[in-house]
């Protein structure tokens, strides 16, 4: 029996199958969840539809997470076909493009808006809407940040900032939902080649060095995320909320970037 058996799970942030949510999905249905998903926007409905199919679903929303009705109407259509909710796993993020090619100091007012909307106050919002539904059910939600909130990553700009709001609201939210038993957490993945990713200038650059450099000198996988998603939101991690959990194959651990043998080669060339 899978240890998630028995829950049901909305997972947004599916665009195809090399976004992170497809492999806390993938993670998900081995353990037993049922599932429901979202997509942003029509051109993704299709691709979405399938998806969901492939993991026995025929449950798929629209939700643009920038308009409050969506989020609203998501929470009613999740009440009619479930009645109740126990996971929410939130892997959404965006910011206009431009915005990764110079750096923080180049930041527009609109961009730094749409980073802060898109990506964090969309965690708020849906928590609050779908809260109801996880009456009495310890529900568990997750959500996707990075390395970029805690350190400087060139050209991450203004959503390593988002990603630190998005940090410090997990926080916030765990206390608030704690009273009704519920909990949150953040996973901070390592890079993973995906859609969003590639909005990232240098992000092959970034790719590249950081699997270098990691304990283990290899890229971590969607299926790594969703492996950990599988126990933050199971029963195991009942005692752990509020907390940021890095799946980068150690990489956030080193002071010295690098191993040993590799940066003998590149200074000493021993
Ligand atoms: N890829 C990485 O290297 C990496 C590393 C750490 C964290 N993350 C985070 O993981 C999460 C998922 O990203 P991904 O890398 O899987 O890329 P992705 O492009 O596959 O997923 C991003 C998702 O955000 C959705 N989205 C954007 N605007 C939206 C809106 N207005 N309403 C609803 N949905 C919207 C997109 O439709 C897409 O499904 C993001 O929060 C990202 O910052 C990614």
């Amino acid at each position: 029996m899978g240890i998630l058996e028995g829950k049901k799970a909305l997972i947004t942030g599916i665009a195809n199958e090399k976004s992170i949510a497809y492999g806390i999905a993938k993670a998900f249905y081995r353990e037993g969840a049922e599932l429901a998903f979202t997509y942003a926007n029509e051109k993704l409905k299709s691709r979405v539809k399938e998806i969901a199919l492939e993991f026995g679903s025929e449950l798929v929303f629209e939700c643009d997470v920038s308009k409050d009705e969506h989020i609203k109407s998501l929470a009613q259509e999740i009440g009619s076909a479930w009645g109740s909710l126990d996971i929410l796993v939130h892997s959404i993020a965006f910011a206009p493009r431009e915005e990764f090619k110079g750096g923080v100091i180049d930041t527009s007012r609109e961009g730094f808006k749409i980073a802060m909307d898109i990506s964090v106050y969309s965690l708020i919002a849906l928590t609050r809407e779908l809260l109801p539904l996880m009456e009495g059910r310890n529900g568990s939600i997750i959500t996707l940040t990075y390395y970029g909130a805690e350190k400087v990553v060139p050209h991450y700009n203004v959503m390593g900032i988002a990603k630190a709001a998005l940090e410090s609201t997990v926080r916030y939210l765990a206390y608030d939902i704690a009273k009704y038993g519920h909990r949150i957490n953040a996973i901070s993945a390592g890079p993973v080649k995906t859609l969003a990713a590639y909005s990232i200038t240098g992000f092959h650059l970034l790719m590249e060095h950081t699997t270098k450099v990691n304990p283990f000198g290899r890229a971590i996988t969607i299926e790594d995320v969703g492996d950990t998603a599988v126990f933050l939101c199971s029963d195991w991690a009942r005692a752990i909320t509020g907390e940021v959990i890095h799946v980068d194959n150690g990489y956030h651990i080193m002071g010295v970037f690098g191993r040993e043998e590799d940066i003998k080669k590149e200074v000493f060339g021993e």
